[in-house]
């Protein structure tokens, strides 16, 4: 059941036309599905229609409105066959099926969450509605009536524009809405039930009016105010950025508890994971608000990349994802500082998609092959790929990427299109020849660069030896050279940056170094003095880079570059190479060092007033004890990168005591929330000083304080983490654990905090905390949130809590996955993705986790999400 890129054909049938009917029932919905088809030119007559399911009940069959006679037609719980049809006359099939929406946990199809029908389609969910030809090249015109209990559900939606509706006599109603785009299957969404709203409207650039509804849980539209105004942003920035007016009366955005990813673009009615939609500053962190407006800008970006113009296949995911993360990105940039953003991107970017790209589930972002589509919703897919569109505005600069984005947007409008058809606009826009390029969207594994330079004093020439490898990943031993574009600067001992008089073996664009072959040897000319090289400015490169640099050196990017992404770049790669360094000396029961370069470079530009808070903030974050680990590559040891980053953190945390102290007074806040960027830098500023005070101090009390005196859950959950995380034992912990839980006991969004915070902290025994949790009346193993707050936590952040000697975790997230499997099998395989590094651990955790992946793969009725993905982690190297 492997599906392969090269065995695409399109559809023997053309769809015309949907017409739905739903009448809704907790455990026995009708869905009519009336389809009008005709046979595609040059079928043969003898074709049948091939029709997908996923666990459906046929109940009705109708051809043109007449009962199919039972020999025409096959039909199993998965697919529906019918035969006979006729040559080229359209005809309708009406199928009628019964659906369970209160019993479907797997929360594909159309399912029920606090009393809320809803549906999530992507990628083949629609199937568990309907038989339906569930592909995204079917694109068609669809009307949708809902029925249902008036009293229960007084609110029905669909997507597009509202017909009418009215009152029934048996206590039910209907309401009728019609979407004039023709859209793919997995774009479908109805939502019934019993909400608040809150309203607003926007006016679009040609002058038409768009209503905005925002539909949540009664009593808490006020939590909807942030969400709106990121929307009504996100609206006007396509406008003004790409050209991108709305084009429906209506845009609606319905947030539930129940939902297995972030939010779902559905044409005209976006369903939304709550957790994206509803803050106000008592619960939500900044981190929470900056999600949210990223993501609620994510979807409605969907409306053009994604919904107007979509994927021929799913293997094209990545046109649409890659290309609307970057957009969202860029949003994100122009509100907030573009630096920190980027910062933040990257920081993500490294320990999410790198480990992805460099253990048993790398893929390229656009793949070949796939099991289970799902479990292609991934990080290479979704960060990699934006990363690659912005190397192609990168490569052919602002105004040539527009012209080619503009192209797309012309040439594709309301089709189903391919990542060779989005990369030709850009070659037709630019005249460039991007085929080289194109490599990045089917090698998979991050490359790294090798950079060495010389600089001859007497002919005032730099020489630069670069070196490209794209590692081998499964299913590709050996790769090409790739067109990467490395963006660079010489800076002179003075700080300023060497203009080059000529460059020679490289095509060069401003300060782009276009790499495209294995080794390259680029001679800049008149350069007076030896230059220190800034490689990969803004990360415009997603690459790894090895290149000696003495701390001095980084040291000097740190003080003087203009980019102020390589700056921090060179603070986090020195204070990288020290916490390696110090992880060897702990493995060898050495002492620990910590470089004075790293202590002056952290506190020069931590104490600097002329950087922005949010970005000194980032400066004194160390390297994660994952970032760490992948740095290391192989034979990890997580107890040893952990002690070896607490000691550099209180070596730092001693050094730098006054400034810490001075910068927690001077950044604390006064006055009302508010969670804009400039203020949320502040915070973080702060909580990055406290911390350092807190690791340095014996005592809990600092922390103890600052959790009493917090007015805003950033400060309070910052606080109760590192209480939690420092002193786990301590009475105060203890206390504040409590006193979080009684306080916001009804809020389901603060209390998966609660469960994160404690699932992170460090050391061997939180397993057992985190096993009696799972006892705790809060949890819920039916609630996606929940789930991940606890268990996804504990085996993604949690290093020496999962990754225990003794194989504990390991066992425990076996059981885990085979627990949650059966209910939500999209839920189960994600969590599983938390052991895709399993071979960079030391030999005896190593052959811990085997045994765990082992004894899961020896389970009976595995799903194919978790088969899929347990089967490629286990595969030989
Ligand atoms: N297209 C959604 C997004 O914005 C993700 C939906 C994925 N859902 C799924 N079941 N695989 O990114
Ligand atoms: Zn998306």
């Amino acid at each position: 059941q492997i599906v392969h890129l090269e065995d695409y054909r399109p559809t023997d049938f053309v769809l015309e036309r949907v017409d739905l009917t739903f009448e809704l029932d907790p455990r026995e919905t009708k869905v009519e599905a009336r389809l009008i088809f005709h046979r595609r030119e040059g079928v043969s007559p003898s074709a049948p229609l091939v029709l997908d399911g996923d666990e459906l009940t046929l109940t009705g069959l109708l051809f043109d409105q007449e009962e199919m006679p039972a020999t025409l037609y096959d039909v199993s719980a998965d697919a529906l066959t019918i035969r006979g049809l006729p040559e080229s006359a359209p005809f309708e099939i009406t199928v009628t099926t019964l659906l369970s929406p209160e019993t479907n946990t797997q929360l594909m199809g159309l399912y029920r969450t606090s009393n809320v029908y809803c549906t999530q389609c992507e990628a083949e969910g629609f199937r568990r509605i309907t038989y339906f030809p569930d592909r995204p090249d079917v694109l068609a015109v669809y009307t949708v009536n809902i029925i249902a209990d008036k009293a229960t559900a007084p609110l029905l939606l669909s997507n597009g524009n509202y017909l009418g509706g009215a009152d029934m006599s048996d206590g039910r109603h209907f309401a009728s809405w019609f979407d004039p785009h023709p859209k793919p299957s997995y774009l479908f969404a109805l939502v019934a039930g019993d909400l608040g709203v809150a309203e607003d409207k926007f006016i679009t650039a040609s002058g038409r009016e768009v209503a905005l509804r925002i539909y949540v849980e009664h009593g808490k539209e006020p939590r909807a105010t942030y969400a709106m105004d990121a929307l009504k942003r996100a609206m006007k920035w396509d406008e003004e950025v790409f050209g991108r007016e709305y084009d429906l009366d209506i845009f609606m955005i319905v947030a539930v508890s129940d939902f297995n990813m972030g939010a779902m673009e559905n044409k005209g009615l976006n369903i939304f994971n709550d957790k994206y939609v509803l803050a106000d500053p008592e619960t939500a962190t900044d981190a929470d608000y900056a999600n949210i407006e990223a993501i609620i800008a994510h979807e409605y970006f969907h409306n053009w990349t994604g919904n107007r113009i979509t994927c021929r296949d799913w293997f094209q995911l990545c046109l649409k994802e890659g290309l609307t993360v970057y957009r969202d990105h860029e949003f994100s940039a122009d509100m907030r500082s573009r630096t920190v953003k980027r910062i933040a991107e990257v920081r993500h970017l490294k320990s999410e998609q790198f480990p992805e790209d460099a253990g048993p589930l790398a893929h390229p972002v656009r793949p070949t092959q796939y099991r289970e589509i799902n479990n292609f919703y991934t990080t290479t897919v979704y960060e990699k790929g934006s990363e690659l569109t912005r190397m192609v505005a990168t490569i052919l600069e602002r105004d040539l990427f527009k012209k080619g984005m503009d192209l797309y947007f012309e040439r594709h409008d309301g089709q189903a299109v391919t990542i060779e058809d989005f990369i030709a606009c850009f070659e037709a826009a630019s005249g460039r020849d991007l085929k080289q390029f194109s490599l990045w969207y089917h090698q998979a594994g991050t490359p790294l660069v090798t950079a060495s330079g010389s600089y001859d004093a007497a002919k005032q020439t730099f020489t630069l030896s670069l070196e490209q490898s794209v590692p081998p990943t499964p299913g590709q031993s050996a790769k090409r050279p790739m067109h990467i574009p490395l963006r660079m600067g010489l800076l002179l001992g003075d700080g300023s940056e060497a203009v080059a008089t000529s460059v020679s073996g490289a095509e060069v664009t401003n300060d782009v170094v276009h790499l495209t072959e294995r080794r390259q040897t680029v001679v800049f000319s008149g350069i007076p003095s030896r230059p220190v090289p800034s490689f990969n400015r803004g990360f415009a490169a997603p690459i790894n880079l090895q290149v000696e640099q003495s701390a001095d050196d980084r040291a000097l990017i740190a003080r003087h570059e203009a980019d102020l992404f390589a700056r921090w770049q060179a603070l986090n790669t020195m204070a990288l190479d020290n916490l390696v360094k110090a992880t060897g000396q702990v493995r060898r029961a050495e002492p620990v060092t910590c470089d004075e370069a790293l202590v002056e470079g952290l506190l020069t530009a931590a104490e600097d007033d002329r950087l922005e808070p949010a970005f000194r903030s980032q400066v004194l974050s160390l390297p994660s004890e994952s970032d760490i680990a992948r740095e290391i590559g192989r034979d990890n040891d997580p107890d040893a990168i952990q002690a070896a980053r607490q000691a550099v953190l209180s070596a730092l945390a001693t050094s730098g005591r006054d400034t810490f102290t001075r910068l927690v007074g001077e950044m604390t806040l006064s006055g009302p929330f508010r969670p804009d960027a400039t203020s949320a830098g502040r915070r973080a500023l702060r909580n990055s000083a406290l911390s350092y005070l807190v690791y340095g101090d014996e005592r809990p009390e600092k922390a103890v304080n600052a959790f009493r005196a917090a007015n805003n859950m950033t400060d309070l959950s910052f606080a109760l983490t590192l209480l939690a995380h420092r002193f786990p034992f301590a009475e105060g912990t203890v206390e504040a654990l409590a006193e979080f839980k009684r306080r916001f006991a009804d809020n389901a969004l603060v209390i998966d905090k609660w469960f994160a915070i404690q699932a992170t902290i460090p050391g061997a025994s939180t397993l057992d905390r985190v096993k009696a949790l799972m006892s705790d009346p809060h949890f819920n193993a039916g609630n996606p949130n929940r789930v991940r707050s606890l268990v996804g936590t504990f085996a993604f952040s949690n290093p020496t809590g999962f990754n225990r000697a003794d194989g504990e975790g390991y066992r425990f997230l076996a059981k885990q996955i085979l627990d949650i499997d059966p209910r939500n099998p999209q839920l189960a395989a994600r969590i599983l993705t938390s052991m895709r590094s399993w071979r960079s651990l030391e030999r005896m955790r190593a052959d811990q986790a085997r045994y765990a992946l082992e004894e899961i793969a020896a389970a009976p009725n595995l799903s194919a999400d978790v088969s899929d993905i347990v089967e490629r982690m286990l595969q030989d190297e």
